[in-house]
């Protein structure tokens, strides 16, 4: 597999990066995409990555009622992109923002789509994962498991071993063949609010997706405890 989007790729493509949850979790006084982590809002860490990919346009989903104050916190971090950058309103659930996100997107072939919660992608997994593009419908980043993994029924018995080296802990970027994206998301609101990452949208349509092997480092940041180890590794 090649590792690097060629130019002609990624001039074809966008990036959506998803920033409009609540982040009830981390408890912050702010929406968590919008949390100052090691100087800069948590969003524009992985605005400045995708910029440095190379891939030449964003489109952000922010909170509702949040565009006014998201605009003046990204006007840095979008001038990283030639052919622009939107922001648009969330909706309910994760997968109802990267909708919204990509009738924002334009006429592209690809499309990478990014968690505002993981500033710690590195700017080459954005080209793996689009170059990936070439031998399936969607590429995900994704990080060996290390942990041996049990499945246990409600009462705590331990009812199966799984194989490890066949396990995978999904991350973002995702990305995907556009048309395929825009095919997976047109379902009703009910099935959007069942899925936890894109990909099973594809894959429940009968899609192939692929893993690209990426770092645990690229974790989601997701309790007060998150934000203070990668505030260290941003720092
Ligand atoms: N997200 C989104 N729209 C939603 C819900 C989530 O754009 N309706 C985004 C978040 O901003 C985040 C990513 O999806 O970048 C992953 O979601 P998660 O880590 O769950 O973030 P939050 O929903 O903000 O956190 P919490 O679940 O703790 O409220
Ligand atoms: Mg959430």
């Amino acid at each position: 597999m090649r590792p690097t989007a060629r130019a002609s790729e990624l001039s074809r493509s966008a990036a959506i990066v998803v920033a409009a949850g609540r982040g009830e979790r981390l408890g912050g006084e702010r929406p968590k995409a919008f949390v100052v982590l090691a100087g800069r809002p948590m969003v524009a860490w992985s605005l400045v990555a995708i910029a440095a990919a190379g891939v030449p346009r964003a489109i952000v989903a922010v909170p509702p009622g949040y565009g006014a104050a998201a605009e003046e916190t990204l006007a840095a971090a979008a001038g990283g992109f030639p052919l622009g950058f939107a922001l648009v309103e969330g909706g309910a659930t994760r997968s109802a923002s990267v909708r919204n996100a990509l009738a924002a997107a334009g006429d592209v072939d690809a499309v990478a789509v990014h968690d505002a919660a993981r500033p710690l992608a590195p700017p080459e997994l954005f080209g793996a994962t689009l170059a990936a593009l070439e031998h399936a419908d969607a590429a995900i980043a994704a990080a060996r498991v290390t942990d041996t993994i049990k499945e246990a029924g409600p009462d705590g018995v331990v009812v199966r071993t799984h194989d490890r080296s066949r396990l995978w802990a999904i991350q973002t970027p995702q990305a995907f063949r556009a048309a395929v994206l825009h095919r997976a998301l047109d379902v009703s609101d009910d099935v959007l609010a069942q899925a936890t990452d894109d990909a099973w949208l594809v894959e429940r349509a009968g899609g192939s997706v692929r893993v690209v092997e990426s770092a645990p480092a690229n974790f989601k940041v997701t309790t007060p405890h998150d934000l203070a180890v990668a505030e260290r590794m941003l720092a």
